[in-house]
């Protein structure tokens, strides 16, 4: 059972007219799927519940067809027609004993209104604040429509309440809800009673509160959801107002959730921030008001967590990611179960799902958002075939998440592993600066794999067709990874590009085995990022660290451009800033001589020469399929040796990032001895439906 230290976790909050079972509260996040896949959020929701959490919440909800964040994929609660597709979600919340929670959201200067054609409506006629710059203005709120939104706010709470929730959250964090956009200097520039001073500026969300109080509170908690500080500097709203807007409206929403600047400040990757990043902007918070508060920070330490409430930081412990890469979470606590806790590595591919508007994935979990299309459960997996014995060869993130589901399917599966050591391409990338908490991938499966009776594990083993053909198991994973390419080869150059055996070229691979020992401090070096993931920025903070002086060249406009969908790219472009990097964005290079690489731009073609000692090829990367394709040749041989199939899963089918392979990987262990669907869809998932022409 849990340990007592742990207990204070464990103990009932009231929200309002609610009780909260314990203080494990996930926070508002979204998931790629929203209205296009509402029972693959709902059953994700779902698990949630299972899996022990005291309040769950949706993502943010558009509550009004006059604000809406098209292209991407919330929920909406536009008319009764929304309401019977919220009722699943908030039905499966509370299963289990949660209190369901619904964000609304009105997304003013943040909504462009795509899809609905609506002019957006915002306490101030500014252009619209989103990621990609639209150019849409939105119109000022004047009185009468202030009096609208009120009234859309009392509707969107009614029906809230219809679909079953217990929590409404007004949304005013992130530079994304309204009730930010009146409470900040920088989107409110009114000069009418509800714009000027803070008391003003807080007034529509007072006015918004009590009059959903009335519609609605005796049975309905209100939450307001509030960044801790803008984080854009002397006119937004800093964490001294925030401090100032809780203590003179103390008793305002039943509950204070305090997030954290923009959505990247918010939801930092590990490579820029701790667990608990906000403590000091959070604390004394709590004292402002009676009201109970709950703060994030990638909580995944049962001790953090534990601390934060005994010291009267928070009452609540906020979980996005941490709820998202371990459903259970929760749980696992309550049965003293630390070590099987799957914590949350920061990589932010979940938020991915959201940003390319595609359904999210989690690296370390791979049945997110597959709970209702494939019905995988992620503490339990469906039970075992026929057979009995399965190879797994390579131990990296693929070959790790198949031995230990496999293993938990009951199948006896062997592992080899070519070096000494677990983790492929991870046990390498976590030795990456910022990237330590990417280990966890590694850590995690190897303790559950430790624990396991059926598997068996060794290292030091490259195995040829022939070893695979000799040992006769019955079913074989080739999970054997992929290295880096030296030719060039990515996006620019689809064929290997001119390089001079004169220059010396390393790919990321030469650096992590610190194959240029001391080569480089002091000289100049090219990164060219072909990639656009973060392996281009890693490397030129690794040489800048070494002492060489770093160009990086890439034909992009942004430096690690991918990264813009992990809220990390303008990070990363401020810490090689920082280190000294001279970022050359536009450029590609044509050709890789003696002493200089030849660049062109992205545009014109226009060429120009580096002078440079070395080269650092951050292309594209090859599958190790040699075994796979060594043993497809023999698929002659395979029924005397007793094979029934050989499958590559991961990045020796197709190199990508970390989510995929444990993906892969899982894939594989789920869907061993199950019958061939053929050419069906391999998921569930919901047409949109017709009405009547
Ligand atoms: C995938 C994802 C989607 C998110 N969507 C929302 C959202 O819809 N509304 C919101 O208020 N915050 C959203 N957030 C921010 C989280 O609620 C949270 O404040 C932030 O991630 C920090 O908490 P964490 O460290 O526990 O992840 C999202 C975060 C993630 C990771
Ligand atoms: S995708 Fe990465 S950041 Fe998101 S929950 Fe999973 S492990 Fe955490």
């Amino acid at each position: 059972m849990r340990d007592a230290k742990y207990d204070i976790l464990f103990e009932p909050v009231a929200i309002g007219p609610h009780v909260a079972k314990n203080r494990f509260y996930q926070v508002p996040h979204c998931n790629g799927g929203g209205y296009r896949d509402p029972s693959a959020a709902a059953a994700m929701r779902g698990i949630k519940s299972e899996g022990g959490w005291g309040v769950i919440f949706t993502e943010q909800t558009e509550m009004h067809h006059t604000s809406e964040i098209t292209p991407f994929i919330e929920l909406r609660l536009w008319e009764d027609k929304d309401i019977p597709g919220l009722r699943r979600m908030s039905d499966a919340m509370k299963v289990h004993g949660a209190l369901a929670g619904i964000q609304l959201a009105y997304s003013g200067i943040n909504g462009p209104n795509f899809y609905t054609k609506e002019v957006p409506l915002a306490p101030s006629a500014l252009p619209i604040r989103t990621f990609t710059n639209d150019p849409v203005q939105a119109r000022a709120l004047d009185r009468a429509a202030i009096k609208d939104l009120r009234r859309w706010f009392v509707n969107a709470a009614k029906r809230s309440k219809i679909a079953g929730f217990d929590l409404i959250c007004l949304y005013g964090a992130h530079g994304f809800g309204i009730f930010q956009h009146f409470l900040s200097r920088a989107t409110n520039q009114r000069t009418d009673e509800y714009g000027g001073s803070l008391e003003n500026r807080s007034r529509f969300a007072r006015e918004v509160v009590a009059d959903i109080r009335d519609a609605v509170g005796d049975t309905t908690a209100i939450t307001m959801r509030v960044s801790l500080d803008e984080t854009i500097g002397e006119l937004g709203f800093s964490n001294a107002e925030v401090r100032e807007f809780v203590e003179m409206n103390a008793d305002l929403p039943d509950l204070w959730d305090l997030a954290h600047g923009a959505w990247e400040d918010c939801s930092g990757p590990s490579r820029f921030k701790e667990e608990g990043a906000q403590e000091l902007l959070v604390k004394g918070i709590r004292e402002l008001s009676t009201r109970p508060v709950v703060g994030v920070g990638r909580f995944t330490s049962p001790d953090v967590m534990a601390r934060m409430i005994r010291q009267g930081v928070l009452d609540f412990i906020g979980c996005a990611r941490p709820s998202i890469a371990d459903p259970f979470l929760p749980k696992k606590i309550e049965e003293g179960r630390i070590e099987d806790i799957r914590e949350c590595i920061g990589c932010n591919m979940c938020i991915t799902g959201d940003m390319t508007m595609s359904i999210s994935r989690c690296t370390q979990n791979p049945t997110f958002m597959e709970e209702w299309r494939k019905g995988w459960h992620p503490e339990r997996m469906n039970a075992k075939g026929d057979s009995q014995t399965v190879l797994v060869v390579g131990a990296g993130p693929a070959g790790l998440e198949a031995t230990r589901a496999l293993s938990v399917r009951g199948y006896d599966v062997t592992l080899a592993e070519a070096t000494t050591t677990l983790g492929g391409r991870v046990a390498r990338e976590r030795l990456l600066p910022g990237l330590s908490a990417w280990g966890r991938v590694v850590d995690y499966r190897q303790y559950q794999i430790s624990q396991r009776t059926n598997v068996e594990t060794y290292f030091d083993s490259r195995l040829t067709a022939d070893d695979v053909l000799a040992f006769g198991f019955e079913h074989v994973a080739i999970a054997t990874g992929s290295h880096w390419r030296r030719d060039g080869v990515a996006r620019q150059h689809v064929v290997p590009m001119p390089i001079d055996p004169a220059m010396t070229v390393f790919t990321p691979d030469d650096i992590m085995a610190k194959a240029h020992g001391e080569l480089l401090a002091g000289k100049t070096v090219v990164v060219y990022d072909d990639d656009h993931y973060y392996m281009g920025g890693v490397m030129a903070e690794v040489m800048a660290k070494a002492g060489a002086k770093v160009i990086l060249v890439t034909p992009s406009a942004y430096v690690s451009d991918w990264t813009r969908n992990t809220l990390e790219q303008g990070a990363i472009h401020v810490r090689l800033d920082d280190l000294g990097v001279d970022i050359r964005l536009n450029r590609g290079v044509t050709a890789i001589r003696a002493g200089e690489v030849e660049t062109n731009c992205s545009y014109t073609g226009r060429r120009s020469a580096i002078g440079c000692d070395a080269v650092v090829m951050v292309a594209s990367r090859l599958s190790e399929d040699a075994l796979y394709n060594n043993l497809l040749a023999r698929q002659a041989d395979w029924a005397d040796a007793g094979i029934k199939s050989v499958k590559i899963i991961g990045d020796a089918a197709a190199p990508a990032p970390i989510a995929w392979a444990t993906y892969a990987g899982h894939r594989y262990a789920r869907e061993l001895d199950t019958p061939d669907i053929g050419d069906a869809l391999p998921f569930r998932r919901e047409v949109t439906q017709l009405e009547p022409a």
